[in-house]
């Protein structure tokens, strides 16, 4: 949920710490700071408010050392301040932490700190662990590194912690657990940072640290790596894949925009050397040793939040129609706590952008625990959830930094359509022409929704409209319904208005009651996707008064003719459309929120990887 970025070597260190923090500001803004040693100093600068603010409050100040560690936050415990924000001191100020997770276990840990005299002035979990750290160092007589160990066998929770001590210029100590950490390595000089952002700009030379390890990061001697009980690790230093420019702008305004615009790119990255026309095939290598447990099994499970949640809806729909095997999406939050029935025969398909997410990684866990095979639909190389799962399939959209998700929603349902073919392939379920015809189709895919982006101004003269409005309903049927879900969703995410998805039909159980002509329906008909009975739909919202946006198959009259404002997307064949009905929603919601001044790139209260319950 935070970022954290530490910097250790013969450079300036600030100017690097800063750069890095704004590459993770979408994992957290709500207050910010470092900590740069110098000399035997530390100096501590930390503010509420973002990564900008920090650099006002640091101007004219001096910012010069070679070490640093800083902290962009998303408050678990104790509110958005000053004294909450990180880094945090120990009682005799020699210690400095930066910490990313949550010390569950804190209350106790701090009753017994209390009784042996620790003062603590913030009200975080992580000034308790630094506490700690100092309080093992001091009692047992150790080194910082083995003080961190020891300390952490007391803790239960997540971290992933990065720890400098006061005139000790060239060292670090990082661990982590539950909560990522990766390493950059160069020549005498360390970068560390929740994702390889603020590190890939210095080195492509990297070591994820595993959970439960702990490493020494000293400038002048090679690296230390050894577990929470105290075994040695050998160094896996992994060359980085992402380059720079993936993780910047690119000339548009935000993130957001440029992901919406990337996802043609993204589509054909994700299919790239999986989609076999000449051959008629599909190659799914990620999950090959498990591929004959997934045409055999009689149940799959799907569990993530959110976005990714809404993709495992259209999966359901998907494998049902093409393998006939039974699937179940499940939030991963429900399913963790509500002791589901699992079996060792079942195919659990965790999906998660960031690989991170906390309930999602539970969830997974759970699923082994009961023997079940779990496959994962991740993004992010090398992710926890990547490492967790037994086998999977990446979605290679490439990194996602607006907090709302949208390339990776379109290629993950990519990669559930791939793998419903191939299954539903092997099991005999569909023909070779209608595969065939299926796969000549997800071909084109990238072209048409690069015409769909096409509408983007046309969108943007309807966002004018509905600026103002205080809620919107969404409605969708078949593999449009998770779509609507989803529309709504980015709205609320970004332009904080009140909005709902719903199976169209379910409207008249509930909903039709809200329909006024303040309440702006946007509702997706495409061609096939039971088109009569969403018409039918439309007219009931139409006798009420509702005003009416409408995503169609180009060539409508029907529908548009009762719509106030229509979007066209190209014929495509129905389980295909949610590639496209998705993206002109995408558009709604980021052109809503920028008219309505709203922070496109970081909603309030979000964060991109939510690693906390
Ligand atoms: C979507 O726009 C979100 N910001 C959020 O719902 C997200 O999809 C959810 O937190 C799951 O994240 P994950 O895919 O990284 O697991």
């Amino acid at each position: 949920m935070c970022g954290i970025v530490a910097y250790v070597g013969y450079r300036d260190a600030y100017p690097i710490v800063v750069e890095g923090l704004k590459r993770l500001e979408y994992r957290g803004y709500d207050s910010t700071g470092v900590n740069i040693g110098n000399n035997k100093n530390f100096k501590l600068f930390k503010t509420k408010g973002k990564v900008s603010d920090l650099e006002l409050f640091v101007e004219n100040k001096d910012v010069t050392g070679t070490i640093s560690i800083g902290h962009t936050r998303w408050a678990t415990h104790g509110k958005p301040n000053q004294i909450n924000s990180h880094p945090h001191l120990s009682g005799d100020g020699r210690l400095s932490i930066i910490h990313n997770g949550i010390i569950e276990n804190y209350d106790s840990l701090k009753k017994v700190l209390i009784q042996k005299n620790h003062v603590f002035i913030s009200d975080t979990d992580t000034e308790v662990l630094i506490h700690l750290i100092e309080e093992v160092k001091m009692s047992e007589n150790v080194t910082l590194f083995e003080a961190v160990r020891l300390a952490l066998t007391q803790v239960v929770g997540a971290y992933a912690i990065v720890i400098m001590e006061k005139g000790n210029d060239r060292e670090l100590i990082v661990a982590r657990k539950g909560s990522p950490l990766v390493v950059g390595v160069s020549d005498n000089e360390f970068f560390v940072g929740s994702d390889a952002s603020p590190i890939i700009k210095y080195t492509d030379e990297v070591i994820y640290l595993q959970d439960g390890e702990i490493a020494r990061l000293n400038c002048d001697e090679k690296i230390d790596i050894k577990t929470v009980d105290d075994k040695k690790v050998p160094l896996n230093i992994q060359k980085l894949e992402i380059k720079l420019e993936n993780i910047e702008k690119d000339g548009f305004p935000h993130f957001m925009l440029k992901e919406i615009y990337e996802q043609p790119k993204s589509i054909v990255d994700t299919m790239r050397g999986r989609l076999d026309l000449r051959n008629n095939e599909i190659k799914l290598g990620g999950i090959s040793e498990y591929s004959n447990k997934l045409i055999n099994t009689k149940r799959i499970i799907i569990v993530a939040c959110g976005t990714s949640w809404h993709a495992g809806l259209i999966g359901e729909y998907i494998l049902e129609d093409f393998t006939r095997i039974p699937v179940e999406v499940e939030y991963a939050s429900e399913f963790r706590y509500r002791n589901p029935i699992v079996n060792d025969d079942d195919v659990i398909i965790a999906i998660s952008q960031s690989g991170e997410t906390a309930d999602t990684l539970a969830a997974i866990e759970l699923a082994k625990s009961k023997g079940a095979t779990v496959l994962g639909i991740c993004n992010v190389v090398g992710s926890s959830i990547a490492r967790t799962t037994h086998e999977g399939i990446y979605t290679h959209a490439g990194p996602e930094i607006g907090v709302a998700s949208t390339k990776a929603f379109t290629t993950q349902v990519i990669v559930l359509i791939l793998l419903a073919l191939k299954v539903g392939r092997l099991k005999g379920n569909l023909t070779l022409t209608e595969y065939h015809q299926i796969i000549s189709e997800l071909d084109l895919i990238p072209d048409k929704v690069r015409k769909v982006l096409k509408t983007n101004s046309q969108i943007e003269l309807i966002a004018q409209q509905f600026k103002d409005a205080k809620n919107f309903l969404y409605l969708g049927r078949g593999y449009n319904f998770p779509v609507a879900l989803e529309g709504a969703l980015k709205l609320k995410e970004i332009s904080y208005i009140h909005a709902e998805g719903y199976p169209a039909a379910e409207m008249k159980h509930g909903p039709i009651a809200l329909i006024d002509e303040d309440m702006p329906i946007v509702v997706i008909a495409t061609r096939k996707g039971n088109y009569e009975k969403v018409l039918s739909n439309i007219q009931e919202v139409k006798a009420r008064g509702g005003r009416l946006i409408s995503i169609v198959t180009e060539g409508d009259v029907a529908v548009k003719e009762l719509s106030d404002y229509c979007i066209e997307i190209p014929k495509c064949f129905n389980e295909l459309t949610p590639l496209l009905t998705n993206i002109p929603l995408q558009l709604l919601s980021y052109h809503i929120a920028l008219l309505r001044g709203c922070n496109v790139d970081q909603p309030r209260n979000l964060a991109k990887s939510v690693t906390v319950e």
